[in-house]
């Protein structure tokens, strides 16, 4: 088991993600090439009796980011710590986590992109030599002073590797993305939750909730979860094709996995700018949703789909767009007369 230490700024997971968290990576559905590598990276640090070098995962939200991290501490039977670059405000925050850090520990910092500047040079020498510089005492008094820390190992995660200093990210040996889950890995997982939450569930079924789960195995098994409700109340417990398509379509999530927000943002570029180009903060306030979070969490999903595209005048929606949502294209014709 890992050992998982909580205690201020450190964070604890949900517990039906922890009961569904694989343990090891053979037990870890996709991801296949960033998976033959990692056990590569963890067989030679292991036979060299060192840590891991320091690793970077960047990509889409729910793609399985913490998950690797657990399971890079549990191959190299070492402990995790978990945070967060936005719980991290202050260096005397990281200095605390640090100087916790037993030997051979993990550290997760999810969002590492948040992390204040000050607190990010903290980190350098820390990953680097393993030694915490601080500044103590006031005025004329303050010094710098250095502590050795443990080895460790700094697992980084985020949505936004463009966002890191490259200070930091060159301080990282393995730098990987996470790649959106193809249909067949997005069945293995609804299965394998199936088993996990001890419900029968027919194969059309699997197959439904792998196909609206945007390419991602945190909504598979959030829709697999909201499923198994509604077949529990509409339908004696029997998970099958119909009660899937009533559960999804009540969540409104439609075939491709599109869900409202997805669909006001697509109407708004077609509805409301023509079609586009239009920037992403005035798309963002004309839907009224967050910037940030049309980025991080929608837009890769859609531009993967082909149904946007980025240009440098801003957005536009493709023709795959408007054939989706059924709207005719409209184009302008020139009367020369
Ligand atoms: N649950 C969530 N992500 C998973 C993955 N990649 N493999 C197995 N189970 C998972």
């Amino acid at each position: 088991m890992n050992r998982i230490v909580s205690g201020e700024k450190l964070e604890t997971a949900n517990d039906y993600e922890v009961t569904l968290r694989p343990g090891t990576l053979d037990e870890y559905i996709g991801q296949f090439e960033l998976k033959e590598n990692l056990k590569v990276f963890i067989q030679a640090a292991k036979k060299r009796n060192e840590t891991l070098d320091h690793l970077l995962f960047y990509g889409p939200p729910g793609l399985g980011k913490t998950t690797l991290a657990y399971i890079i501490a549990e191959e190299m039977n070492a402990g995790i710590k978990i945070t967060s670059g936005p719980s991290i405000e202050r260096t005397g925050d990281l200095a605390a986590i640090l100087s916790s850090l037993e030997p051979g520990d993990v550290l997760f910092i999810d969002e590492i992109h948040r992390l204040p500047k000050v607190v990010e040079e903290v980190l350098y020498p820390a990953m680097e030599d393993f030694t915490l510089d601080l500044v103590v005492g006031k005025d004329s008094s303050t010094r710098s002073i250095q502590i050795d820390l443990p080895p460790f190992t700094l697992v980084g995660a985020t949505t936004r590797a463009g966002d890191l200093s490259s200070p930091l990210r060159d301080r990282f040996g393995i730098i990987s993305k996470l790649e959106y889950y193809a249909q067949p890995e997005l069945e293995q997982i609804v299965s394998r939750t199936s088993r996990v939450f001890d419900t029968e569930i027919e194969y059309e079924a699997v197959c439904e909730i792998a196909k609206r789960s945007r390419g991602t195995p945190r909504i598979a098994n959030r829709l697999f979860r909201r499923v198994r409700d509604f077949a529990m109340v509409l339908n004696d417990d029997v998970v099958d094709l119909e009660v899937t398509q009533i559960a999804l379509n009540k969540l409104k999530v439609d075939e491709v996995g599109l869900d409202d927000v997805d669909i006001r943002y697509l109407r708004g570029i077609i509805e409301r700018f023509d079609g586009g180009p239009v920037g992403i903060e005035a798309l963002a306030a004309s839907i009224s949703e967050e910037t940030m979070t049309l980025e991080d969490v929608y837009e890769p999903y859609l531009l993967q789909l082909g149904f946007i595209n980025r240009t440098p005048r801003g957005r536009v929606a493709t023709a795959r767009a408007y054939e989706h949502l059924k709207i005719e294209i409209l184009t302008q014709v020139m009367d020369e007369e």
